[in-house]
């Protein structure tokens, strides 16, 4: 992080991250008994530290659409919920077996595999909760198109469809057709999600929502394509997870097709690619044209 547009990303994402913090706190169930067990670790997961770029997604995506902040907040925290939930059993030993996330002991390496499987699928359908909640829209059919779009960012043709692919794809050699899929599967559907979230809350005309929704899917493969990067040339301390996996794991990864030079100027192209979708916003976006950038410089 080196200019002015860049800090001003990430103070306006910093921002945010404490605003859905917050809200993330209060929307943590109670427990009676044993139970708590599993509250803990979904504590200890999302309160980790993340850098909330999908909750800052859905924030700036609602400010541009005119929709209040405690609608826009309890979408943010739904979708920060479901990211948590695919980080935790992403670094499963059954997955990527990772024993560091956000700078601390993965999930089932602080807790243990049963309770880190089911703090995943208890944040998993906390989003579901949030979101169909009354006081998350006063529309029933906005709060449906809600769950019905991250029902399907989240499931076979997204996330979780692109996890099995990249598992099954280790040590096979995927042109880039597929890893382009692959990516925009596991990572891109949810930043696409994040991004439209705003459009569907204020039911923008399909124009609006089309734009938005080109910038979210070019920023989502540039940000794999940026973990892959960070992957290959950052340090575990600086990311904040254990660096060199992808390698010694032999993911079908853009860095391990074309190298890191061509990566990184692949993720040039789409994030200017991507602040070209924004045009119609003017001023109004320029929170996303910054995030753009920091996706593309980030250190972590
Ligand atoms: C990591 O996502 C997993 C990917 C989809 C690449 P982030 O880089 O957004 O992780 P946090 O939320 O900041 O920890
Ligand atoms: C994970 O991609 C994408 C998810 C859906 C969680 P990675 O496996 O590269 O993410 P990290 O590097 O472990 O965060
Ligand atoms: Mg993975
Ligand atoms: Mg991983
Ligand atoms: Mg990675």
């Amino acid at each position: 992080m080196t200019n002015d547009t860049d800090n001003l990303a990430i103070d306006a994402l910093g921002v945010a991250a404490r605003q859905v913090e917050e809200k993330l706190l209060k929307l943590l169930p109670k427990a009676v008994d044993l139970e708590q067990q599993v509250i803990d670790a979904m504590e200890y997961a999302l309160m980790a530290g993340g850098k909330r770029v999908r909750p800052f997604l859905v924030m700036e995506g609602a400010r541009i659409f005119g929709v209040s902040e405690n609608s826009a907040l309890r979408v943010a925290a739904a979708v920060e919920c479901a990211h948590t939930y695919s980080l935790i059993h992403d670094d499963l030993p059954c997955m990527d077996d990772d024993d560091m996330r956000r700078g601390q002991p993965s999930v089932h390496k602080k807790f243990d595999e049963a309770t880190a499987v089911l703090a995943g699928d208890a944040l998993l359908t906390l989003a579901f909760e949030i979101l169909s909640d009354d006081s998350t829209h006063s529309d029933a059919r906005v709060r449906c198109e809600l769950i019905n779009y991250l029902s399907k960012s989240l499931g076979v043709n997204g996330m979780v469809g692109g996890q099995m692919f990249d598992l099954l794809a280790e040590n096979q050699e995927l042109d880039k057709i597929r890893i382009t899929r692959l990516q925009r599967m596991k990572t891109g559907a949810l930043i696409v999600f994040s991004g439209k979230a705003g459009a569907i809350l204020g039911k923008a005309e399909e124009r609006r929502r089309q734009a938005i929704k080109g910038y979210a899917h070019d920023i989502g493969l540039a940000f794999q394509i940026v973990d892959d990067l960070l992957d290959e040339e950052g340090s575990s301390e600086d990311i904040g997870k254990t660096a060199g996996k992808d390698a010694a794991a032999g993911k079908a990864t853009l860095v391990s097709l074309v190298g890191i030079e061509q990566a990184r100027t692949m993720a040039e192209m789409l994030t200017n690619q991507a602040v070209q979708h924004l045009e119609l916003f003017g001023d109004k976006a320029e929170n996303l044209r910054n995030l753009a950038k920091f996706i593309i410089n980030r250190a972590s």
